[in-house]
């Protein structure tokens, strides 16, 4: 199996990361942002198409209030100090998640994330921020029911490209991989429709020590799985028909 296209990241374990050094969670976050940094730089290295991070969930905003607004502050601030060497790199930005219900001045910035780099060709960034797969999939439901009521589709021919098109994610391939970090196994409402099929990796790093090694070592796991998407092995439909 080759380098996967699509690898979509979970980047978990800041806070443990500050308190095993006791320093502040937000010393954590901020350790995370230049793992997140290192990651960009090492999935264009290693051939990797899309790269897309979970860096904050619709879930976050049950945080303490301070975290949250030390969250949302990182944010404004990797963006203000990264697009332009991102935009020079090649990269084109992408965001996923809900955007109408945030500050009038995060959104601008999301927007111009995305529109500065909209010609871009080398790496897709994809972030996912304020997201969550089931509001992602309500707001689509929203969408294609409006739709049907409207009379501009009928029920009987709605798909899975249909659901497809009105998530978040249109235009952008399934994840192949996944990986989380800081030894917790779940995906904690991360690409719920998009990752049904992906193949899931969790290291035990925590995200502010992720680096080019650890990166590795989940293409390392992703090539020696055998994804079979509901179908037989290879090996089985080579040696017989039955
Ligand atoms: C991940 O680290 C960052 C975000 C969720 C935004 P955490 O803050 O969840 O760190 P832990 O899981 O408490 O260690
Ligand atoms: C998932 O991590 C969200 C992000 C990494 C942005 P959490 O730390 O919020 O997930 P739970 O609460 O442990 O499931
Ligand atoms: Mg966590």
């Amino acid at each position: 199996m080759t380098t996967p296209a699509h690898v979509a990241i979970i980047m978990d374990g800041n806070g443990r990361w500050a308190k095993a050094r006791g320093l502040p969670r937000l010393a954590g976050h901020k350790a995370g942002v230049e793992a997140l940094r290192q990651a960009v730089r090492t999935a264009s290295d290693l051939g990797v198409s899309w790269l897309t991070v979970y860096a904050f969930s619709s879930e976050n905003w049950s945080r303490p209030a301070s975290e949250v607004s030390d969250l949302l502050g990182l944010l404004k601030l990797f963006i203000r100090r990264d697009l332009a060497e991102l935009h020079r790199s090649g990269v084109k930005v992408h965001v996923i998640g809900e955007r109408q219900s945030l500050q009038p001045d995060i959104r601008m910035l999301l927007d111009e994330a995305e529109s500065l780099t909209a010609g871009n060709r080398s790496l897709n960034l994809v972030i996912a921020f304020n997201y969550g797969g089931r509001d992602e999939i309500v707001r689509a439901a929203r969408k294609i029911a409006a739709d049907v009521a409207a009379g501009r589709i009928d029920p009987a021919a709605v798909t899975e490209q249909t659901v497809s098109q009105a998530l978040d994610t249109r235009g952008i391939p399934d994840p192949d991989l996944v990986i989380r970090t800081s030894g917790e196994m779940r995906l904690s409402n991360f690409l719920l429709w998009q990752a049904a099929y992906s193949e899931l990796v969790f290291l035990p790093c925590l995200w502010p020590d992720f680096g080019a090694e650890h990166f590795e070592e989940a293409l390392r796991q992703f090539r020696a799985r055998e994804r079979r998407f509901g179908g037989r092995a290879e090996r089985d439909v080579i040696s017989s028909s039955a």
